[in-house]
């Protein structure tokens, strides 16, 4: 049986952080971001890391926190890094985590978001269209193999989006 986890998927910039912090509060669980921990447990940013260490390093530290977090994890919801399921071995255990929302966005929405970001070594610096556009279209078939529910977040709220992975999860308050 599935555990009482909720493991939000998808591109930068789709929402997942904000979706997850916000559904941990409707929900009373934990909230936690596969980012946010792997820069604390290894006391450096995740541009820092991609510079001075290299991607694949980064990698390997998020499989090494699926496969803690796949043994310990309850009543969480977890944002992911948006390259999480491309290893078959994080989709595996991310199912294993819990279910698995796949928050889907258009690649147009998303740039728009991006416009301003900084701290996603993915997204950063020139030409940022030219390579997220390839880079979005090779992840969205994985993304949706992966997940056990594809949410299409377009013109949906914030809280249009928690009710319903409310509902998936068969959490949906009666009105
Ligand atoms: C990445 C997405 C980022 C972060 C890293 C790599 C990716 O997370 O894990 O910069 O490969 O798409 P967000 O999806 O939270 O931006």
């Amino acid at each position: 049986m599935k555990k009482n986890n909720i493991v939000l998927i998808g591109f930068m910039g789709c929402g997942k952080s904000t979706v997850g912090r916000k559904l941990a509060g409707a929900l009373g669980y934990e909230f936690s971001d596969t980012d946010a921990m792997i820069e604390a447990s290894y006391g450096m940013s995740i541009s820092q890391m991609f510079a001075e260490k290299g991607e694949a390093y980064f990698r390997t530290a998020e499989t090494e926190l699926l496969r803690k977090l796949s043994d310990e994890a309850e009543g969480l919801v977890l944002a992911t890094g948006g390259g999480m399921p491309m290893r078959e071995e994080n989709a595996a255990l991310l199912r294993e985590i819990g279910t698995v929302v796949f928050l889907e966005a258009k690649i147009e929405t998303i740039l728009e978001r991006l416009q301003n970001d900084t701290g996603r070594p993915l997204a950063d610096g020139e030409d940022r269209e030219a390579r997220l556009r390839p880079l979005y279209e090779k992840r969205l078939p994985v993304y949706r193999e992966a997940a056990d529910y594809i949410l299409d977040t377009e013109g949906k709220s914030f809280y249009g989006i928690i009710e319903e992975i409310k509902t998936i999860e068969g959490k949906a308050t009666k009105r």
